[in-house]
């Protein structure tokens, strides 16, 4: 449990270089710093990389479904339990000759019980948990997939479960989005989705019970490419339904949903006209007010470089509401397709026109894109965290394709990207990652692991005020002489939180007594022969800064694209000796990091150079001579 967990601030130059976004988007050079502690870890063993994670909201335990397992731990009491869901071998097998296998897909509270739902061997089942023990629950018909399925989605909200998982192994071969316990089953009528990918569902309660709906996230095939070739061969869509839906008039309609319509969802950076076509993830942030509620897409284009995207739920429920549909002519029907009704069937006419024309002619279009960048993200959280002074900022927990987790905050001015955690104790791809918002914690899963950590990790930060108030984490602030979280506040009553929560951040925010710089006057002396070469490197600290040794007043500018500050000297001569300060500078900031004192040997004398070295500075010399070599053809290669 004691396996630090590694948190670098972000590397993002070199995309600031290529994308071009406005300032605010601006990140960061990497800082590589051990992660102080407050990071905890349940070690699991699973085989065939199968992992979901349950974590409900309030509670310090996690369960995780694997092959054939279910692993329960408690982050608090160390408490934990596996318990076999092994598959008996049975006639089914899915007519393969393989080994009995029960993935566990699904892991949810339903009615107050956990719900656990397996493939097993192709029999899909479902069990509680109760009192430490499986006992028999609902059919798993619609639960569970008959083997592994990326494709198989549940959303359970109170009574009812919809689902993306066909119920019969041979037929049922057009995927559908389904409505499967609680009020009427309904299912979406083939004419809905070309080969959809499911990505989220979710329901968004309005006003009038119903008038709520159901919003899911999905890719498809588009149909406009076979006509068109440069259109998009798949496209990204959210698709509204009536959750208050009672299905069609007549027998061949009466279980096929009658409000569907779907849109396409755009996410574009205005300022480049760059598209991101390809929806990943989606999160939701709910609000007290319905129309606020926020849906954050995770994006990537063609390269796999990613963007945010935000879009209001009013916009989209008024997108439905007035968008004419794509290849209709006619005049639309008084109750408008898509239209929920109280109490009633979707009247047929209406149905007709939704059923054969199901796209809207409109596209939804972000209210707002974050940033977009290189890396690869897979998954999306999203944390409100309320800073000192009240206010609320948006964070974003983003996993990346490198089993790492991007801590990206909405500043008052842009985003920008703040801390990079490693979560595991070896790098491992991130399976699974929830969040806690009553708790502020973030619990993560590769297929070995489970970790706990706090959405406020202070102790990343230096323990000097500028440091910890450049880093701009809304979580933390400057405090009685640390970096402490806004949520240790209540402990320390009489201390103020001191925090600068844009990119912009004025010079006299910490005050004179906070600075420190203790650097400045140790010196690392190093002795260097003259005629020598010699390399200086530098490790970057602060994300947005810019670096530079300075050499008795003279600024040696390194470029900022490359990991260290770094200053090659070729030959050595009595004018370079002296003191060397790598100096970073944000703004007004002007900080010291460290000071190299170079001094001439003594003892130095032309023999000695030629022969042999006694003293090892020579050698360690030309080690970091050849280092240099190595680094400036890097350098290089980088700048190319
Ligand atoms: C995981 O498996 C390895 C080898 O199969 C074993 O040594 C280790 O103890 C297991 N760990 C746990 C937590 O079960
Ligand atoms: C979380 O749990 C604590 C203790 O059980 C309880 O007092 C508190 O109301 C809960 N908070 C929420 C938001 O459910
Ligand atoms: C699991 O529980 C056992 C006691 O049942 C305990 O000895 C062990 O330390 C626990 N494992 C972890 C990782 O806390
Ligand atoms: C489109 O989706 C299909 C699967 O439906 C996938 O095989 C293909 O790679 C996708 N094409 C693009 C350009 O994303
Ligand atoms: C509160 O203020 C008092 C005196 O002003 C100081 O001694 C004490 O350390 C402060 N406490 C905290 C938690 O900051
Ligand atoms: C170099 O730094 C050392 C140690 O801080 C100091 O004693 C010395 O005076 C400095 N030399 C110059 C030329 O500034
Ligand atoms: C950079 O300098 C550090 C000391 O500040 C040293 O440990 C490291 O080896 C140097 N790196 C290179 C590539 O020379
Ligand atoms: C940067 O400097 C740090 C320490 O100063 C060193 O460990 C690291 O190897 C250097 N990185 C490069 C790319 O030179
Ligand atoms: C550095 O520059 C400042 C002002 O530009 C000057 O006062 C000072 O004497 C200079 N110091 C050295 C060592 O050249």
């Amino acid at each position: 449990m004691g396996v630090p967990c590694r948190v670098t601030s972000l590397a993002l130059l070199w995309v600031s270089h290529l994308l071009l976004l406005p300032a605010a988007h601006r990140a960061t050079n990497p800082r590589i710093i051990t992660f102080p502690g407050g990071e905890q870890r349940f070690p699991f063993n699973t085989s065939d990389g199968h992992v979901v994670l349950y974590h409900e909201e309030n509670t310090t335990s996690v369960y995780i479904g694997a092959v054939d397992k279910l692993y329960y731990y408690n982050f608090e009491t160390s408490a934990n339990h596996t318990e076999s869901f092994a598959a008996k071998n049975t006639e089914m097998s899915c007519g393969n000759h393989v080994p009995a296998k029960n993935y566990l897909t699904l892991l949810e509270k339903y009615e107050d019980k956990l719900l656990i739902c397996g493939t097993n061997d192709c029999n899909p089942t479902c069990w509680n948990w109760v009192d430490q023990k499986k006992v028999p629950s609902i059919d798993g018909q619609g639960l569970a997939p008959f083997g592994l399925d990326p494709n198989a989605h549940v959303l359970i909200d109170g009574k009812d479960i919809y689902s993306t998982i066909k119920k019969h192994l041979y037929n049922g071969r057009i995927p559908r989005f389904r409505r499967i316990r609680g009020s009427a089953e309904l299912y979406t009528s083939d004419n809905a989705m070309r080969n959809p990918q499911f990505v989220k569902a979710a329901v968004v309660k309005q006003d009038q019970p119903y008038n709520d709906k159901i919003y899911y996230f999905f890719r498809e095939d588009n149909l406009d490419w076979l006509k068109n070739t440069g259109a998009l061969m798949n496209v990204s869509r959210v698709a509204q339904l009536c959750k208050g839906d009672k299905g069609g008039i007549g027998s061949l309609s009466a279980a096929k949903w009658t409000t569907f319509l779907k849109a396409t969802l755009l996410c574009f950076d205005p300022a480049t006209d760059r598209h991101f076509n390809r929806l990943q993830d989606v999160f939701i942030v709910e609000s007290d007010t319905w129309s606020e509620t926020k849906v954050y897409g995770l994006f990537l284009n063609e390269w796999d470089y990613s963007a945010v995207c935000v879009y209001s739920v009013g916009d989209m429920a008024r997108l439905f509401q007035t968008s004419p549909l794509k290849g209709y002519r006619a005049e639309l029907p008084t109750v408008r397709p898509g239209q929920c009704i109280e109490g009633n069937h979707t009247p047929q006419e209406t149905f007709r026109v939704a059923e054969s024309h199901p796209e809207l002619e409109h596209k939804m279009k972000q209210q707002d894109i974050l940033f977009h960048s290189k890396h690869h993200y897979q998954k999306i959280g999203v944390h409100q965290v309320q800073a000192a002074d009240g206010s609320t900022h948006n964070v974003l927990f983003l996993a990346t394709d490198k089993g790492t987790i991007h801590k990206v905050a909405e500043l008052l001015d842009g985003t920008m990207n703040i801390l990079e955690i490693q979560p595991f104790g070896q790098r491992a791809v991130i399976k699974a990652m929830t969040l806690d918002n009553v708790k502020n914690e973030l619990f993560v899963a590769s297929t070995s692991e489970v970790v706990r950590l706090p959405m406020a990790m202070c102790g990343a930060y230096k323990d000097d005020c500028e440091s910890c108030v450049l880093a701009r984490d809304p979580y933390c602030g400057w405090s009685n002489g640390k970096c402490t979280s806004v949520y240790a506040r209540d402990e320390l009553r009489n201390g103020t939180l001191l925090q600068a929560l844009t990119h912009e951040v004025p010079s006299n925010v910490c005050a004179s007594s906070d600075h420190s710089n203790a650097k400045e006057n140790d010196c690392e002396a190093v002795m260097v022969a003259p005629s020598s070469r010699y390399y200086l490197n530098c490790s970057v600290e602060s994300h947005h800064a810019d670096h530079a040794w300075v050499h008795r007043n003279r600024s040696i500018h390194c470029g900022a694209g490359h990991r260290n500050c770094t200053y090659f000297i070729d030959e050595m001569t009595d004018q370079l000796y002296g003191n060397y300060s790598c100096v970073s500078q944000e703004g007004p900031f002007k900080r010291v990091l460290v000071t190299v004192c170079l001094v001439k040997p003594p003892e130095f004398s032309f023999r000695d150079a030629l022969g042999p070295t006694p003293n090892g500075w020579a050698t360690s010399a030309s080690l970091s001579f050849w280092l240099g070599l190595l680094q400036m053809g890097t350098v290089f290669l980088l700048i190319q």
